[in-house]
């Protein structure tokens, strides 16, 4: 048998054949081509197909602290590039967003008020990307705007649970959550809210994953940083009577500010803030992943640069997670890093 030399076996494994190193070995970490122009939290992620992904919005360091940006970014995952895109029509962080039938739905987010508050938007828009283009679709019902909510997707309807409506950073850090559950049905371009449908307990910045026909929305916190949680809820989103049912099996690292990955009947949970050991700049490194069918918890391989606030997407066996925050609350990165599973 021939076996490579150890120069050639690295510089065959570090090839960017498909974009990334090969082969993809599952609890394998690898870097991918950085996000351009500015680091990012507080950005959302989606697969806007099976080659290419999108970051929305977030928070860019600016002269000022922070600024909220509305540029949306693409990553092409056969040559690990990204391009610029257009613009989302108002910049927002938090923002909620979903694909569904190759369109890019943006519903709402937060956006800086006059006091420097970031305040929850009904605004909602939809993206084409055969034109590159926005446009205007209904708003969120009266009294139903909000950002970071758990987004889940089930055949045509886009399901938001929870989210929170404020968070007031110059007036002190005042944050909210929110128990509802509204959707949207790209089909009608209609909105419901579920009355009957509120979340055990307002959730923001939670893990998200919709498995089957059952809505999942794992951890995250209630009213601010130190109210994260360990909760998984669960809703079957086939029966308009069913109501959230709370898992026994409990996430083994309460904490929100996740990002998700999702895999076959795996969820996987990364990163988040609200860690309060010495030493760990307030975030978190763990990987832990639900296994919906059997309702227990594992861990996997934890982050090699622990981030929080920033949102992962799923595409084959890789899980994408770029940017985010290394310091709870700020720091944001470059990075793009991705997990084989
Ligand atoms: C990513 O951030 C690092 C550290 O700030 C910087 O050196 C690098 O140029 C950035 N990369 C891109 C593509 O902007
Ligand atoms: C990567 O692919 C995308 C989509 O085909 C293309 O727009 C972009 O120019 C390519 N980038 C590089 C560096 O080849
Ligand atoms: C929206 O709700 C507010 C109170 O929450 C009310 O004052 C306002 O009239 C409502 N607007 C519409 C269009 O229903």
């Amino acid at each position: 048998m021939h076996f490579p030399s150890p120069l050639t076996f690295v510089l065959t494994g570090l090839t960017p054949v498909h974009g990334l190193c090969t082969p993809c070995k599952r609890g394998i970490w690898q870097d991918a081509a950085p996000i351009p122009i500015a680091p990012r939290q507080e950005h959302t992620t989606v697969a806007l197909s099976p080659s290419t992904l999108a970051i929305l919005g977030g928070i860019v360091p600016s002269d000022s602290f922070y600024s909220t940006t509305d540029m949306m970014q693409l990553y092409h995952i056969k040559n690990n590039s990204w391009t610029s895109a257009a613009s989302i029509p108002l910049p927002l962080n938090h923002a909620n967003a979903a694909v569904v039938d190759g369109k890019l739905y943006l519903l709402g987010g937060l956006a800086v008020a006059p006091d420097g508050a970031w305040r929850a938007v009904p605004d909602c828009w939809v993206y084409t990307p055969n034109n590159n283009r926005w446009s205007a679709i209904s708003p969120m019902p009266n009294g139903t705007a909000r950002g970071s909510a758990a987004v889940g997707v089930h055949e045509k309807t886009i399901y938001l649970a929870g989210g929170m409506t404020t968070l007031d950073i110059p007036g002190g850090g005042y944050q909210d959550s929110v128990d509802t559950l509204i959707s949207f049905d790209t089909h009608s371009g209609k909105w419901k809210t579920h009355l009957r449908q509120n979340l055990p307990e307002g959730r923001d910045h939670a893990g998200s994953a919709v498995i089957g026909s059952t809505h999942y929305v794992l951890g995250g916190r209630y009213f601010g940083q130190q109210g994260k949680r360990d909760t998984v809820f669960s809703l079957d989103l086939r029966n308009p009577d069913a109501t959230w049912q709370t898992s026994p099996a409990r996430m083994p690292t309460p904490r929100g500010g996740v990002s998700t990955g999702v895999f076959g009947s795996e969820i996987y949970i990364f990163g988040g803030e609200g860690n309060t050991e010495a030493g760990s700049n307030g975030v978190f490194h763990e990987t832990e992943v639900y296994n919906v069918a059997s309702r227990t918890w594992a861990k996997m391989a934890p982050m090699r640069l622990p981030t929080h606030g920033t949102s992962a997407v799923t595409v084959g066996h890789r899980v994408y997670i770029p940017g985010g925050g290394i310091h709870q609350s700020a720091n944001p990165v470059n990075n793009t890093e991705v997990l084989c599973i």
